[in-house]
């Protein structure tokens, strides 16, 4: 080769380099295939191989698995600095006194007529609805009586076993007999906080806080300690180390998989060590998990509870991101509080609706429940990359948005001066749900950011991303 004379492949990387750059292919967009491309230009699959890793070196494009080649968004991810042990000693145990503006906000984020940026509801069109409307009346024609029967405190045990057999799967292999049935994983959360905690008491969880839990905290009567977490992996242990020296916890909430609004992931070694951290100092960890299914990657997270040595872990989920969120099917694996909760549950509630416990349990065992996972994962997977690259195409420059691995939420951060509570109220006037950050703390914080929901994509939604980026710019003070 002359000195100076590009190789073939660095020309046809210029070539598409340079469409790039034009703006022809803009971020988020699909370039052509390996096989188009080579056809295209007459150079071998080879070359273009070639001159797609060189473009991935420079950081243009990127592989996406069994999709192709795309180029890379531009979007920041939001800085991930993990609090340090002195801004604990900014931390304190507050009542939980929820404004009338963040009660209204509430309400609205899931109001079903807007566009629905807001709520972290799934898309029920990528719900198995049919299947599970034949099981449900299948199941009760078989075993009419059981179906319209009380079923035991704890859940009916089929259900209770098909939890058990995929609960290897997080690393915590469970049996029948340790998990009690709930409806949803609310009710489970609200039974753990009951059994452990007193009115008084104090709650300390990862902050931005999912706002649920400070509206169930609020009516308990408990206090909340909040932890600063990043969108990587969740909340900082050195400032919990720090706070469970100063003041005491009653309990921890921890939503360790894809964290709503976060999406953050907790990794392995951190997750051991909150969970050892607690237990040294007799604390109860309350996890939710139930993101803990849609991992976009090709393993599924393992549970807090799979560290758990002395019973402190209470592991919540349900399958309403996965099944069916009306069903009201969840449940928890209390450890040593088993008798305490499936006391609680007796108490409120008798027991779960029987017919959607055995729809579900037929499901899990007959219904091609691991293939319907696998299709919704790559569905979240792709719409949370399109969501992603479509902030970034219309919101102003300095926005910075999660990459989460999994789940279906996005959190998006605009410089301070951002008035995301503004940015709300003109979206609602304009028919579109957003979550604005100040739901998710008892403080000032998160006043520039705010959650949105990548379970539905459209061109309807990305309109509406679009109406949204254009007021972004209005919503500076
Ligand atoms: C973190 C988290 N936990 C629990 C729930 C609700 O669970 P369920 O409908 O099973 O009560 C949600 C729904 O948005 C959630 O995001």
């Amino acid at each position: 080769m002359t000195a100076g004379r590009k190789v073939l492949y660095e020309e046809v990387a210029d070539r598409i380099g340079g469409m790039i750059d034009s703006g022809t292919y803009r971020p988020g967009d699909r370039i052509p295939s390996i096989r188009e491309l080579s056809g295209q230009m007459r150079v071998s699959a080879n070359t273009v191989m070639e001159a797609y890793a060189l473009l991935e070196n420079r950081g243009m494009i990127e592989a996406r698995p069994q999709s192709g080649f795309y180029v890379r968004s531009t979007i920041l991810e939001p800085e991930d600095r993990p609090a340090k042990r002195e801004e604990g000693e900014g931390v304190a145990p507050s009542p939980v006194i929820l404004d009338e503006v963040s009660l209204q906000v509430m309400r609205n984020v899931s109001n079903i007529s807007l566009v629905p940026l807001g709520g972290s509801i799934p898309n029920s069109d990528l719900l198995p609805a049919l299947k599970l409307s034949r099981m449900i009346a299948s199941e009760s024609r078989r075993q009419p009586l059981q179906s319209i029967s009380y079923a035991p405190a704890k859940g009916i045990k089929r259900l209770r076993a098909q939890i058990a057999k995929r609960s290897i799967s997080s690393g915590c292999p469970l049996s029948p007999d340790e998990i009690v049935i709930t409806s949803g994983c609310i009710e489970a959360m609200t039974l753990a906080l009951q059994a452990i905690c007193r009115p008084g008491d104090t709650v300390a969880i990862g902050s931005p806080v999912y706002y649920t839990f400070l509206n169930f905290i609020q009516w308990l009567g408990l206090k909340v300690l909040e932890i600063p977490s990043t969108p990587k992996e969740g909340m900082s242990l050195e400032v919990l180390t720090y706070a469970i020296r100063q003041t005491p916890i009653s309990a921890c909430i921890c939503i360790g998989n894809f964290n709503n609004p976060l999406g953050s992931l907790m990794p392995d070694e951190k997750k051991r060590e909150l969970v050892r951290l607690l237990s040294r100092h007799d604390i109860p960890l309350i996890e939710d998990d139930v993101y803990g299914e849609l991992s976009f990657g090709a393993v599924r997270p393992t549970a807090l509870k799979s560290y758990d040595e002395k019973g402190m872990v209470l592991h919540c989920s349900s399958f309403s991101k996965t099944v069916a969120p009306g069903y009201r099917v969840g449940w928890i694996a209390p450890g040593r509080y088993y008798q305490k909760i499936k006391q609680l549950k007796t108490l409120f509630n008798i027991a779960t609706a029987t017919p959607t416990q055995m729809a579900v349990a037929e499901f899990l065992a007959n219904g091609g429940y691991d293939h319907h996972l696998r299709t919704i994962r790559r569905v979240y997977a792709r719409q949370v990359t399109q969501l992603r690259d479509s902030v970034g195409r219309y919101f102003p420059a300095g926005t910075r948005v999660s990459r989460p691995e999994g789940g279906f939420v996005l959190w998006v951060e605009l410089p301070d001066r951002f008035d995301a509570l503004k940015l709300y109220e003109m979206a609602l006037a304009e028919g579109i749900g957003i979550a604005p950050g100040r739901i998710f703390t008892l403080g000032e914080k998160y006043g520039n950011c705010f959650r949105l929901n990548a379970a539905f994509w459209s061109e309807e939604i990305e309109r509406a991303v679009k109406t949204l980026g254009g007021m972004a710019g209005g919503c500076f003070e």
